[in-house]
């Protein structure tokens, strides 16, 4: 029996979450200088737009809603040209997208920010003072002593693709960047002191942003964890020896704040890995080879193509910080999806993006979904393969098919699939490491 749409709403509106509590809750240091809070956007500790304990569920089900222009986005960085302009949408509150923030310093003094953290970008960015369209917090250049503007001819301005210099004289180098799907912003490549605690990096190349379209940049900027040659690992060279690693907290418990850590220091001994596969047309993104999914004890049968890695095309599977519920290629989740039915007692119903939900009381039966990756199986914990109704009585098979709107050969895992996970990126042996851990 299909759920009346009133019911399937009202349920919508009501999936998730039972709410944690704890006395001091918010961790905007680490006790353990290796690592840094990692905070949800909108969970309680976040500086943001504080929910209420009853809408955050809402919250997260607006935030899944935003997972097809980030594909959308995701699908123009690994077309074999670089991306072109998208359609502005206009109205700048909309919700954003990028899920966790980490706290950092910017500047001499510091001015503290919460930037977004993004794996599938390279470059950092701020709003800064003067900006059109931008948020209240952003960063004043002219109160820092460190601050300077890069010029046009540097190299790094051609890393971002900068806009072409006069024909003689200095000027700053100015770039114009498409993000999020629906937003673009253009900005002054600069360097500053950025403050990671406990750590310094002088003269971190970051764009200072002079103008917003969209609703899609985060308000107090965006930090790149990609693998390029601007983002934090590449710029922040022998300190961090090319290794970080982080853990997301669980969706439910979003009092808490997950870690990153960056550099050797802290990170697991024993973890399984699997290569990163390098696109040299995306240089930035972490792509991994997905060679198989089981759901129970099945082999999803799929075609070997719908998985296979192809630099020109773009296709394989990627790991993303930004997107919120894992997307296959559609022939993929229908596979999976299909296994995952025959294998669950009782009627599917369909709820909001999750077209496979039963009765909860049925969860027992739910079969465990297993990525096979080259040399790492990551069998998924339950709390990273469903998601439940507040009331309990709902559950669902927490993924879906990429958006049919766009020409999509890219396979995303998502955040709700990493929460309680640690995931380590080693880029000087070109792996990526996964790990159980209790984030929060
Ligand atoms: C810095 O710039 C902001 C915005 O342009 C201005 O309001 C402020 O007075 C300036 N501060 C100093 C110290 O120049
Ligand atoms: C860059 O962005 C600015 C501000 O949105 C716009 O005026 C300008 O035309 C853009 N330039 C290019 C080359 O896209
Ligand atoms: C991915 O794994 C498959 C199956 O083991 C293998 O045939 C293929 O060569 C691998 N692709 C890459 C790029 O390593």
């Amino acid at each position: 029996m299909a759920l009346p749409t009133a019911a399937a709403a009202f349920l919508l509106l009501c999936l998730l979450i039972s709410t944690a509590q704890a006395d001091s809750p918010c961790p905007f240091t680490s006790s353990d200088n290796s690592e840094l809070p990692l905070l949800h956007i909108y969970g309680k500790c976040s500086p943001f737009h504080p929910p209420k304990a009853e809408s955050w569920t809402d919250t997260v089900i607006q935030m899944a809603a935003k997972d097809p222009a980030r594909l959308t986005y995701l699908s123009s960085l690994v077309a074999a040209k670089k991306p072109t302009s998208v359609p502005i949408a206009s109205g700048q509150q909309a919700l954003n997208i990028g899920n966790y923030v980490v706290r950092v310093k910017l500047g001499t003094p510091g001015q503290l920010m919460y930037m977004v953290l993004d794996t599938s970008n390279d470059e950092a960015w701020v709003p800064c003072s003067g900006c059109t369209g931008c948020s209240s917090t952003v960063f004043s250049p002219n109160v820092s002593s460190t601050y300077a503007s890069l010029d046009c001819s540097m190299t790094e301005c051609g890393q971002v693709r900068g806009l072409s210099c006069p024909a003689t004289g200095t000027s700053p180098c100015l770039f114009n960047q498409s993000y999020g799907g629906d937003s673009s912003f253009s900005a002054t490549l600069s360097h500053d002191s950025l403050n990671l605690a406990p750590d310094v990096l002088p003269n971190y190349a970051f764009g200072c942003i002079n103008a917003i379209s969209g609703g899609s940049v985060p308000p107090q900027g965006l930090l790149g964890l990609g693998r390029g040659p601007m983002s934090l690992i590449s710029q922040s060279g022998s300190l961090y020896n090319g290794l970080f690693s982080y853990c997301l907290p669980s969706f439910k418990s979003y009092y808490f704040s997950g870690s990153m850590k960056l550099g050797q220091v802290g990170q697991p001994k024993n973890i399984k890995t699997t290569p990163l596969l390098r696109n040299p047309h995306r240089p930035s993104l972490y792509y991994v080879n997905l060679t198989g999914i089981s759901v129970g004890r099945v082999l999803v049968p799929l075609a070997p193509e719908l998985l296979a890695f192809d630099p020109n095309t773009g296709a394989g599977t990627i790991i993303d910080s930004g997107t919120v519920i894992t997307r296959f290629v559609q022939p993929v989740y229908t596979g999976i999806r299909d296994e995952f039915r025959k294998q669950i007692e009782g009627t599917i119903s369909s709820l909001g993006a999750f077209d496979t939900c039963f009765t909860a009381t049925n969860d027992a039966s739910a079969p465990a979904v297993t990525l096979h990756f080259t040399g790492m199986d990551l069998k998924l914990p339950m709390e990273n393969t469903l998601i439940h109704s507040s009331s309990g009585s709902v559950a669902c098979l927490a993924m879906a098919a990429a958006p049919s709107n766009v020409n999509s050969v890219l396979n995303v895992i998502a955040n709700l699939q990493q929460q309680n996970l640690r995931i380590l990126f080693d880029l000087p042996n070109s792996r990526l490491g996964i790990a159980r851990e209790l984030c929060n």
